[in-house]
């Protein structure tokens, strides 16, 4: 009976839209009533994120007419709400997109550092780094991307903004239930908000958390009206900026007005390559995504890795040598490329990787004291969350979002009720001292004021005979690019259907530490073989939440929704 009511109410609401095209986009989403959903296979578009209501979000705004660039945004809004962990306002990230007329579009909303930070503000006299600073509280904020990145992306989009943005403004508002997933985390993170944000957040209550409960964020509801009548300048300027820099005077953050005003989202050329007749569509730098994606790609490309099977040993060795390659060259010449010249044409020469593969030993560990940065000659010249969406005429946007670890900095702007990020730690506080992924890094990243800190974040689109193909992308810190690698090789290479390249476990090795991680339900057989060829083996719980639309033969849409989460793929 129930369920007839709500699919009486669905279709009566769908019918309504039709008809009347002011209706918000939240008319179709029951923000207390909704469920998880892994895969759909659909024709006239479908959108994949850490969530199932920012999911339908993207969704209703496709029936509204809106297109994928229309739909990533308003999902991003909604992420921001419902999705606090990741989603946000006071974080940034990355969009690529390839349009219908065939543009490639790469926008850069990754936070800055503040005009006050310098290279060794994470150090004590001694010299030691303290990584609480760079990993919690106002001080290991940069200067928040996203809310640029929204407006230079809506370049792309052909609804008006308050339609995107009004169903974040309604699930802040009204509130939504939240899942069992987030009452444990906001049970086990009370402390720590308290702590790092200087007024109590929407997320600290006096009892506990339970599933279903409704969460209600009026100040961020707030901030969203604000974002909504001035644009942009309702985040960077006036009410919004005055609390982020009352914020941090309260809790001794360097984030100015100034730093705010000038934030700017940058567009960028994609970083695009073709492996085996299909062309990858990636992130430029900042993100090391794209580059290293490449760099793997290609040290395997010449390997008949078909042959060896899914999980083989064989298999298995000859990636996570490429990784650990990779990853060694990300670690010493990867960063801002508008302040660090980044050898990427050398990096990806075919040269260079032949060389960097030439001592490659089949059924033998390499050790990362050997397998050091590759030589460049000098004159050459745990949490983020992903989105993939695409829409009816062909327009494919793979946006990848952060505030770095789970919630941020956690802390809460006091008065406008977002969280700011913590990607601080992201710059390398001093060469050699591993952040909270334990990368290391060196000169190219190190801190400087107005400089964007190294990412990992890979949001990436394949196409096949020119058309999108794969829309893949996912959270993990450095293991985003392994798994992204990993799941184009699976179908591209093994042939697998999308959910296995999905589901089935993932490994990474990122130079340092030398350790391969497996996820705990790797088969076992291939690990005693890699222990065997001498690997040190680290048992790790979920790597990465990856979404991926693939684009079928027939045309259909299938999206697909990773289960290490309560990640939704929706459609129609
Ligand atoms: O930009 C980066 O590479 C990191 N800040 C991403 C962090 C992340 O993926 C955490 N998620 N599990």
């Amino acid at each position: 009976m129930m369920k007839k009511i709500i699919f009486l109410v669905f279709i009566t609401s769908l019918f309504y839209l039709g008809c009347n095209t002011t209706k918000t986009a939240t008319t179709l989403v029951d923000q207390f009533n909704y469920e998880v959903q892994k895969k759909i296979v659909c024709e006239n578009g479908a959108v994949v994120s850490a969530h199932p209501l920012a999911s339908k979000v993207g969704v209703a705004i496709l029936k509204m007419g809106g297109n994928a660039v229309d739909a990533a945004i308003a999902t991003q809004l909604a992420l921001a709400v419902v999705y606090p962990n990741a989603g946000n306002l006071g974080g940034g990230g990355f969009m690529v997109a390839r349009l219908k007329d065939g543009k490639l579009v790469a926008i850069d909303y990754r936070e800055k550092a503040p005009g006050n930070a310098h290279r060794d503000m994470y150090l004590n006299p001694a010299g030691e780094p303290q990584l609480e600073l760079s990993q919690y509280g106002h001080l290991s904020a940069g200067v928040p991307g996203t809310v640029s990145g929204l407006f230079e992306s809506r370049k792309y989009a052909t609804l008006s903004f308050d339609k995107l943005i009004q169903p974040a403004i309604d699930l802040a508002e009204k509130g939504f239930a939240i899942s069992e997933r987030d009452a444990k985390a906001y049970n086990a993170l009370k402390d720590d908000f308290l702590k790092y944000s200087t007024q109590t957040p929407a997320f600290v209550k006096d009892n506990l958390w339970k599933g279903g409960d409704t969460l209600i964020q009026k100040d961020l509801a707030e901030t969203l009206k604000r974002i909504k009548r001035k644009g942009s300048k309702g985040f960077y300027e006036g009410e919004t900026a005055r609390l982020i820099v009352e914020e941090m005077k309260r809790g001794k953050g360097i984030i100015t007005l100034e730093d705010l005003k000038n934030y700017k989202a940058a567009s960028r050329e994609p970083h695009v390559f073709e492996y085996k007749g299909y062309k990858i569509v990636g992130m430029p730098m900042p993100s090391s995504g794209g580059l290293l994606v490449h760099q793997m790609m290609k040290m395997i490309e010449d390997k008949p890795i078909a042959s060896y099977g899914f999980h083989s040993p064989e298999a298995v060795q000859l990636m996570v040598e490429a990784e650990r390659r990779a990853y060694a060259d990300r670690a010493q010449f990867m960063g801002d490329a508008d302040f660090y010249k980044v050898p990427v044409s050398t990096l990806t020469s075919d040269k260079y990787l032949k060389e960097r593969m030439a001592d490659f030993v089949p059924g033998k560990a390499s050790n990362s004291e050997q397998i050091k940065p590759g030589e460049i000659p000098a004159i050459e010249s745990e949490e983020t969350t992903h989105l993939s969406v695409i829409d009816k005429s062909g327009n494919a946007v793979a946006v990848t979002t952060t505030l770095n670890n789970s919630y941020g900095s956690k802390t809460v702007v006091g008065g406008a009720g977002f969280l700011l990020n913590d990607e601080m730690d992201d710059f390398s506080v001093k060469p050699g001292v591993p952040n909270m992924y334990g990368a290391i890094g060196a000169e190219a990243n190190a801190i400087m004021p107005g400089k964007r800190m190294l990412s990992s974040m890979t949001p990436t689109i394949v196409l096949k005979d020119g058309s999108p193909y794969l829309i893949i992308g996912t959270p993990g810190g450095t293991t985003i690019p392994t798994s992204v690698f990993q799941t184009i090789v699976n179908i591209i290479e093994f042939n697998m259907s999308t959910e296995d390249a999905v589901w089935k476990p993932k490994f990474h090795h990122q130079w340092l530490p030398d350790e391969v991680y497996l996820e705990k339900n790797f088969p076992p057989a291939t690990k005693k073989s890699l222990e065997g060829m001498g690997y040190k083996i680290v048992e790790r719980n979920g790597i990465g939440r990856t979404e991926v639309i693939k684009i079928l033969s027939n045309k259909k849409f299938e999206a697909v929704a990773d289960n290490r989460g309560d990640d939704t793929a929706e459609g129609w």
